[in-house]
């Protein structure tokens, strides 16, 4: 089988989950953690799912959360593009945990790795793209009094000075070992991870005193936090807690989401009928011909159509049941099925995208600047 490949700037082939959990070092969500969470955040789907099924030290903060030391939680974007509906899969769960917990969210917008990354964006692109994200991000109902959303070039003065002092400690070596750069990595891509580390330290920085923090994400991210804690002992920090998901696939059934191939992903700017027509060229589990899949049935498990229902949009575990047998004895046809999702989608873009402009108006609630 083709050898897959997830760093934080590149994530393909057909992965392997849990080989992933050994090849990172990380722990899976085992019965008895989902159970400590599902206390306070309830019978979550994404839990239940598996969809967030890896972490680092989930019961280290539960522990300290429950002797009554409160953490912050915290996550971000890289703002190449405008956002699709992959990145809302940590979101609606990090806002989740929010309320949960009753605790505060710093997000981080990354303008500048996504201007060093990347050959065709300029600063100013990455910072309107940033704004433009920061929309969805409100739109999901962030509560502004404990969220607070940052651009790196625009909270350089506070950031900085945290990203030098784990800078100081990451060596050349460690960054190629970790992240596959070369000689010829330009040096900002290299120094990058100390500015994503950051924000980990964030809090105890301003409040003067080591203050826990969990950092939802998907897997793809973890490289740069396994840098940021073998560094947060060294600075006299805790080491800051990870609980990673799934990537969301594409359209074309493989791979994650990704905004480079934008046919194949749904963005939240997509105008629905757009997104319809999207879903209505989607790659399926199905046969070739109808008669054909009447006849043997489906296949659930390499369908895109499937995996959104799973993923995000049936909630409802017994008609995700219902979906996937009649899928399976050939009563559900790719065609009806790829309707019933383009339904959902649209629906839920059209909401999306009302809450979307709303926001304009209460972008500065959320904004922390030098
Ligand atoms: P970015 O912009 O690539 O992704 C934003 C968030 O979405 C997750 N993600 C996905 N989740 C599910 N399915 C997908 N197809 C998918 N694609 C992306 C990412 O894991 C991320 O959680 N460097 C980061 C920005 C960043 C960050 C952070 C992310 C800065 N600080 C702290 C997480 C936590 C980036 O480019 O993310």
């Amino acid at each position: 089988m083709e050898e897959f490949v997830v760093t934080p700037w590149e994530v393909h082939g057909a992965i392997d989950y849990f080989e992933l959990v050994e090849r990172f070092g990380t722990q899976l969500i085992d019965d008895e953690l989902s159970k400590r969470l599902k206390k306070y955040i309830g019978d979550h789907q994404m839990l239940r799912r598996n969809i967030f099924y890896s972490h680092r030290d989930l019961n280290w903060i539960l522990d300290k959360y429950e002797k009554g030391e409160k953490f912050v939680l915290y996550t971000g974007r890289g703002p190449s593009s405008n956002t699709h509906l992959g990145h809302l899969m940590p979101w609606f769960f990090t806002k989740d945990l929010q309320e949960a917990f009753d605790v505060k969210l710093y997000f981080q917008m990354t303008d500048d790795e996504k201007f060093l990354f990347n050959n065709e964006l300029k600063l100013d692109d990455t910072r309107n793209l940033s704004y433009e994200n920061a929309l969805d991000i409100i739109a999901l109902g962030f509560a502004p009094k404990r969220t607070k959303i940052f651009l790196d070039t625009e909270y350089a003065n506070v950031l900085y000075k945290i990203a030098v002092e784990v800078a100081k400690r990451v060596t050349f070596s460690t960054a190629k070992a970790v992240f596959g750069f070369t000689n010829s990595t330009n040096i900002g891509s290299i120094f990058f991870t100390s500015m994503q580390s950051a924000p980990a330290f964030l809090e105890s920085v301003l409040e003067k005193k080591n203050v826990p923090c969990l950092i939802p994400c998907a897997i793809d991210q973890d490289a740069h936090f396994r840098v940021c804690r073998d560094v947060a002992p060294i600075l006299g920090y805790y080491k800051p807690a990870v609980v990673h998901c799934k990537l969301f696939p594409s359209l074309a059934g493989s791979d994650k989401m990704s905004a480079s191939l934008p046919q194949t992903s749904i963005f939240t700017t997509d105008a629905p009928k757009t997104a319809r027509k999207k879903v209505m060229n989607a790659f399926t589990g199905g046969a070739v011909s109808v008669k054909e899949q009447k006849e043997k049935g489906g296949n659930p498990d390499i369908c895109s159509i499937y995996q959104y229902e799973y993923y995000l949009f049936e909630k409802d575990d017994d008609k995700m049941k219902e979906l996937r047998e009649k899928c399976k004895r050939g009563e559900l046809m790719c065609g009806e099925h790829k309707q019933i999702l383009a339904d959902k989608i649209e629906k839920f873009l059209t909401a999306h995208q009302e809450k979307r402009e709303k926001a304009r108006d209460k972008i500065e609630d959320y904004m922390l600047r030098d």
